[in-house]
């Protein structure tokens, strides 16, 4: 699974990072779109249902910046307890002044992210929230993808790979568990079969 730290916007107006890994593509095709599951009453599920954005930031595999990542999924802690030991450097959203609704304050993003997608929640799902279990699941579409310009030149000559964390899903009472990736390699789409690029998109 992915490890994602998800920045809202408080009530006081402060940005929240959350970590998550249940953050997965929802809708690929012309909208595109994140699926969150998250527990009900974190921070961010609540961010979310107030004031509907948030960022989700790609973190990469640094075990410092992983340390903090955990330090900041401990629950039960508010924005102002838990972001006194946020080690990452948040900088604003790159969002430009027409991708701005001028009444909403956007959260702040991670400068150390590889990807960011900056998202709004898509109301036209309603959010699955279970009161026995206390999930909730949020359909969040894609505004903005901000990406360092060295990951981008690398996606589009098909060369490199950024150094991304993986998170097996599984942990106990005490621990998390992650690990890098091997060096992937690269395997051509078969030429033969002359698919234009557009089938691949
Ligand atoms: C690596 C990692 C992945 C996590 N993934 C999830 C997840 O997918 N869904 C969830 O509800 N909680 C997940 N958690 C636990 C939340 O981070 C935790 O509930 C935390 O309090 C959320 O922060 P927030 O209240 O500021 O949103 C994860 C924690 C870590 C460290």
């Amino acid at each position: 699974m992915p490890v994602v730290l998800i920045s809202t916007i408080s009530p006081s107006g402060k940005t929240n990072l959350g970590p998550y890994s249940l953050c997965f593509p929802y809708i690929i095709a012309e909208k595109h779109s994140m699926l969150l599951i998250s527990r009900s009453t974190s921070n961010t599920a609540e961010n979310i249902r107030r004031s509907k954005v948030c960022a989700i930031n790609f973190i990469p595999y640094n075990k410092k910046l992983l340390k903090n990542c955990v330090m900041l999924g401990y629950p039960g802690e508010t924005t102002e307890e838990k972001m006194k030991n946020n080690k990452f450097t948040l900088i604003p959203s790159q969002r430009t002044q027409e991708e701005r609704v001028p009444t909403i304050s956007y959260p702040e993003i991670i400068e150390e992210a590889i990807q960011v997608f900056e998202s709004t929640l898509d109301e036209s799902f309603p959010v699955y929230s279970n009161d026995i279990t206390l999930e909730s699941h949020f359909i969040l579409s894609i505004n903005k993808i901000v990406m360092k310009k060295e990951w981008k030149e690398c996606l589009i000559e098909g060369k490199g790979f950024p150094n991304l964390p993986i998170d097996f899903g599984y942990r106990d009472n005490i621990n998390f568990w992650f690990s890098k990736h091997s060096t992937p390699y690269a395997e051509p789409i078969p030429k033969e079969k002359g698919n234009p690029v557009h089938t691949v998109i």
